[in-house]
């Protein structure tokens, strides 16, 4: 744009009205072109890119839906105003259906104008970033279904495909919800066994006899309920990929039998008399500290040094806020057949969030915003109170032992630190700092004598 603010043309007959529209357009620091009626509006628009064409409805040569009409054809990302004069709701109406974007009743009051200017063209500007923004979710922020531009993000993109190559163990932890099953994906979809099964196993979900046969399989009248002979899930991954989600529950005695696949692909169903031999890629999961259940000796050290073969991590949301708006994006078009937008406000309360769901918690939100919300941009009205007001960390305060604590204390410790946080960010401007704050004067000036701030 040669203009960053914007490149308006505004068609208008009546000569008085578009010299009013043009000056006050150039005000606002708009580039202005004008043009007295439709038809020499029309050779404007064949010559040149406007972001914006504010036009009159009644004109001679052509009219306003004339230029409606030449402008969807000729220049469809251009957005249209018409101005309609008073009483004419059908028009309006008539014009919005056509696909202009909003209409001005005349007379018109001059902040009117310039706040559907405004918002025309921040509006314009928010899809053109955001189309940007799609384009390279689609080809350099993403590998699989995973995305991500965090330089943590880019190096685990580099080295999944080369790790896909191999058939070594991985070990990948993090936090919940931060991307661990969709990784074990990528890499068996990446993999020369992309064809095989991926099977994948909540070592969780499974009373620990159960777990047993539903990993290794059992034959007949091994145990009650054994009704038949049942194929393990390691036999049916067999050439393929098997996930061990959530690998620190899996019960010691477990543990024995698996450490003996991976040495030497080989394992004995429930009840049965022979080895079975098998050949299959394990990805395991843990959004436990693994090590700490290995030094607390639930979890076997050799069958540790087994899976990590290959450690992968996925950093927590709140370590890589740079993925927010492009997971945001991805999500609307995911969850929204209109490609909802995200307001400036909104985007920021966002990104100031700590996500302590991580990947899953943001996705989540994003398709309920989406279900409650028909308005094309997401203000922070639309989200939900819990994420607006940031809370503190519980995790930073002071812990509650048996002891316990002078919670007075310790609130009032907050109170003043945001106070004088306040003060400093206004230049100890107070009613800019009590209004920071959301706190009437009087309160601010009550509390700043209360802890004797200065
Ligand atoms: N980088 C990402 N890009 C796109 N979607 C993601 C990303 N990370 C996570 N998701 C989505 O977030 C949700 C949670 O991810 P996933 O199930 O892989 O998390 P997890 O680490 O396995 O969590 P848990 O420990 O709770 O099992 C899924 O719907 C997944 O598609
Ligand atoms: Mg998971």
């Amino acid at each position: 744009m040669e203009n960053i603010k914007g490149k308006i043309l505004v068609i208008e007959d009546e000569k008085s009205m578009r010299e009013v529209l043009r000056i006050l357009l150039e005000e606002e620091e708009y580039n202005v072109t004008s043009a007295s009626d439709g038809k020499e509006g029309i050779e404007l628009i064949k010559k040149d890119i406007f972001d914006l064409v504010i036009t009159d409805i009644k004109m001679p040569k052509a009219d306003g839906f004339e230029v409606l009409r030449k402008v969807k054809e000729i220049s469809p990302d251009t957005i249209v105003i018409m101005i309609t004069a008073f009483g004419t709701t059908e028009s309006a109406i008539e014009a919005m259906k056509q696909g202009a974007y909003d209409y001005i009743n005349k007379p018109f009051k001059i902040d009117e104008i310039r706040l559907v200017v405004k918002k025309a063209l921040d509006n314009k500007k928010l899809s053109e970033e955001l189309l940007l923004l799609r384009e390279k979710v689609q080809v350099t922020f993403r590998l699989e279904n995973i995305i991500g531009k965090s330089a943590k993000m880019q190096e685990l993109f580099k080295v999944i495909p080369r790790v896909a190559q191999s058939s070594s163990t991985v070990l990948i932890t993090g936090e919940s919800g931060s991307g661990k099953e969709l990784v074990s994906a990528a890499l068996h979809n990446l993999s020369p066994q992309k064809n095989k099964n991926f099977i994948t196993v909540n070592c969780a979900a499974f009373p620990e006899g159960l777990l047993e046969s539903e990993l290794f399989g059992h034959m007949k009248g091994s145990f009650t309920g054994a009704l038949y002979n049942k194929a393990g899930l390691f036999e049916i991954a067999d050439g393929g990929t098997i996930f061990l989600d959530e690998i620190c529950e899996m019960p010691l005695s477990l543990q024995s039998k698996l450490l003996r696949v991976l040495e030497n692909g080989t394992f004995r169903r429930v009840g049965g008399t022979s080895d079975i031999k098998v050949d299959v890629r394990v990805i395991s999961a843990t959004n436990r500290d693994i090590l700490e259940a290995v030094s607390s000796g639930t979890f076997r050290e050799d069958l540790y040094y087994r899976l990590n073969v290959v450690p992968l991590n996925l950093p927590p949301l709140r370590e890589r806020k740079e993925d927010i708006p492009l997971l945001i994006e991805h999500f609307l078009s995911k969850f929204s057949a209109d490609n909802k937008m995200i307001s400036p406000d909104a985007m920021r309360i966002f990104m100031n969030n700590s996500w302590k769901g991580n990947v899953r918690e943001l996705e989540n939100v994003l398709e309920r915003i989406v279900l409650l919300s028909d308005k094309e941009i997401i203000t922070p009205q639309d989200i939900p109170d819990e994420i607006k007001m940031a809370k503190y960390d519980i995790k930073s305060l002071p812990d509650l032992t048996d002891e316990g604590l002078d919670m007075e204390k310790i609130i009032e410790n907050i109170e003043k630190d945001y106070l004088i946080k306040a003060l400093e960010k206004t230049n100890g401007v107070k009613i800019e700092a009590a209004k920071l704050l959301k706190l009437s004067f009087r309160s601010f000036r009550h509390r700043l004598s209360k802890y004797g701030i200065k």
